[in-house]
């Protein structure tokens, strides 16, 4: 194999987690398969019809949002409705301007190369990135030193998709070089309980709708975890019950895994009682709240908050986290004696 070819195959190739394996196969393959997001679908379909009767490949897109809701299924998705191949890596994946140089030297007209967590993407590569979006140049330096000489290469007209949790780390000038810009939004009860049903068909296993709907309720919002849910609930209906799912499965199985009733873990108590009862409320700031519940902040930010704060429980402010009463009534506490003084609660404190 030439060198820039097993280059690129090498950075490509991640490794699939055993999960993601599974997943494979309840992963909606073509727009019709694909449950909720309705707005982002349907403009999509616009989008690439118009590109497919011209002839040309789909505009460079970014999709961004909170982990689980789809973002790599849509470029896969996008992938297949476009007849093209998908090239998959990751920002913290490509290293130095050559890694970039193997991957898209090696693509073929009208390819999509996604990028996923390409807010991680270091500088040198971004500046190698910035001529192939937009005119597909590549600007190579051959050897090092006085000898050190630039190459300009033409590359393949190809597709960039971007996924990132932190639209806000882009650098303008990366963003700006995107057609199309799509927010995943979380799902609704009714549109994860068609995941659930559609994933149970697909896994061979029977279930009502009252169970659907029941882990639809504690997914939140979020179709990999739904994924996951239904997978260890399966496991636990055929132990327990013949392969039968039914509502008393469901609760069974998610409080032994201590998943409540919206669907929060230990985590997500942990970090509520903490701002709760050790900052009677908050503010707190990131990354003291991180060291206390001993979790990394950036996954504090990125996994946890988001849910928690669609639910209403915590909110950010300038001076750091602070709880909600909504959160105090869920975890059966009581709001402290002279509310808003603390913690500036009442106070609508930003
Ligand atoms: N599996 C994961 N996400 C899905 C979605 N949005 N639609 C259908 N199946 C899915």
């Amino acid at each position: 194999m030439p060198d820039a070819e097993e280059k690129s195959s090498r950075l490509l190739d991640r490794e699939i987690q055993s999960e993601d394996a599974l997943s494979e196969s309840i992963r909606p393959r073509v727009l019709d398969e694909y449950i909720g997001q309705e707005t982002i679908k349907d403009n999509l379909r616009i989008f690439i019809e118009a590109a497919k009767s011209r002839r040309e490949p789909l505009e460079h897109s970014i999709f961004y949002g909170p982990p689980g809701l789809g973002k790599t299924t849509l470029a896969n998705v996008i992938a297949n409705e476009m007849g093209v191949a998908i090239k998959v890596t990751s920002g913290p994946a490509i290293e130095r301007p050559g890694d970039l140089a193997a991957i898209l030297t090696n693509l073929q007209e009208g390819d999509i190369f996604f990028i996923d967590e390409i807010h991680r993407l270091n500088r040198a590569v971004e500046e190698v990135l910035y001529p192939a979006l937009e005119d597909f140049e590549l600007d190579i330096m051959i050897g090092k030193g006085p000898s050190a000489r630039s190459l300009r290469l033409t590359l393949p007209k190809f597709t960039l998709i971007g996924a990132t949790t932190r639209i806000g780390l882009l650098s303008a000038p990366l963003r700006d070089r995107f057609g199309i810009l799509n927010k995943l939004e979380f799902y609704t009860e009714a549109e994860l309980s068609r995941i659930i049903q559609r994933s149970a068909r697909i896994l061979n296993v029977q279930i009502d709708f009252d169970s659907a709907l029941a882990i639809a309720r504690r997914s939140r919002a979020t179709p990999r975890i739904a994924n996951r849910l239904i997978r260890r609930i399966r496991d636990w209906a055929q132990v327990k019950n013949a392969g039968q799912i039914t509502p008393q499965i469901v609760d069974d199985c998610l409080q032994a895994l201590t998943i409540d009733q919206l669907g929060l873990d230990k985590v997500d108590k942990k970090i509520i009682l903490t701002i709760i009862e050790k900052f009677n409320g908050g503010p707190v700031g990131l990354d003291t709240l991180a060291a206390m519940i001993s979790e990394d902040p950036l996954t504090m930010e990125d996994v946890y908050e988001p849910y928690l704060m669609q639910l209403g429980f915590i909110d950010r402010t300038q001076r750091g986290r602070i709880c909600t009463p909504a959160a105090y009534e869920h975890f059966g506490k009581t709001l402290p004696a002279v509310p808003g003084v603390q913690n500036g609660l009442f106070q609508g404190v930003k």
